[in-house]
């Protein structure tokens, strides 16, 4: 049983004009007027808003994290996002190895490692996506696909810096299914386990958040399932009634 306090990211992936920015100030609005969350709240806002959200949620402690960095510290990426530019423009956190970059551009839980790494060495908190697709978890190799994610894309610097997990199994995102209580439980326990292996107490301290088809609806019972230690949220944290909601689950 862990007992961090729960983090709760928006990923915004590629939404967001800066008239998006008003919704991060209802947001703001939300969270100052409302009861103090418990969680910690970080909206991942594409590259472009990085800047704006973290001035801009600094007074309402709404954090700012990256969608994604390069491994190197700089040179000739065209295109590519170093992660210290990311903390340069106020990022605390960092996305990397999320399952649409792992499938559109071809990432390896090598090359997520390597990003995990240049994260750390910026000052930054990854938060390391894993989860399985539909048919390998049809064809009963969930924990053994993640258990691979896992090893090979948490670098070894997690026993001295703080790295997030995010468990999203692929076939969960943006399809409005989820998987079971049961399977969810399984799943973090798994990761859990380990995490401890590897890490020992430590382990025990990284949060493992769930993701995939969050909702307002179905919020307060997974986020309550054990060592489900906050969220990682898509499409509803575009709007946010619905993210303040979710974020109020925990
Ligand atoms: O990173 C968050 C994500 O992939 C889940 O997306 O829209 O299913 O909440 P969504």
């Amino acid at each position: 049983m862990t007992t961090m306090s729960p983090l709760i990211a928006g990923n915004w992936k590629m939404n967001g004009l800066t008239h998006s920015l008003d919704e991060l100030s209802e947001l703001a609005r939300l969270l100052t007027t409302g009861e103090a969350p418990r969680a910690l709240v970080v909206v991942c806002p594409p590259a472009t808003l990085l800047a704006a959200v973290a001035a801009q949620g600094a007074s309402s402690g709404i954090i700012a994290g990256g969608q994604d960095c390069h491994a190197n510290a700089s040179g000739a990426h065209t295109g590519d996002i170093s992660a210290g530019m990311l903390a340069d423009a106020g990022a605390q956190y960092v996305i990397v190895g999320h399952s649409e970059r792992r499938n559109d551009h071809a990432e390896t839980s090598d090359t997520v490692r390597a990003k995990a790494e240049a994260a750390i060495g910026s000052g930054l908190k990854p938060i390391i996506c894993v989860g399985e697709t539909e048919s390998q978890r049809d064809a009963g190799e969930a924990e053994s696909v993640v258990a691979g994610q896992l090893a090979a894309s948490i670098p070894d610097a997690a026993e001295q810096h703080e790295v997030i997990v995010a468990y999203e199994p692929v076939w969960a995102i943006g399809t409005g299914r989820t998987p079971t209580l049961d399977e969810i439980s399984q799943m973090h326990n798994a990761i859990r386990a380990r995490l401890a292996d590897r890490f020992g107490e430590r382990g025990e301290t990284i949060r493992i958040l769930y993701g995939g088809s969050l909702k307002p609806q179905n919020a307060r019972e997974i986020l309550g399932v054990d060592n489900v230690n906050g969220g990682l949220v898509g499409g509803a944290s575009l709007l946010a009634k619905d993210f303040y909601t979710i974020i109020s689950a925990v």
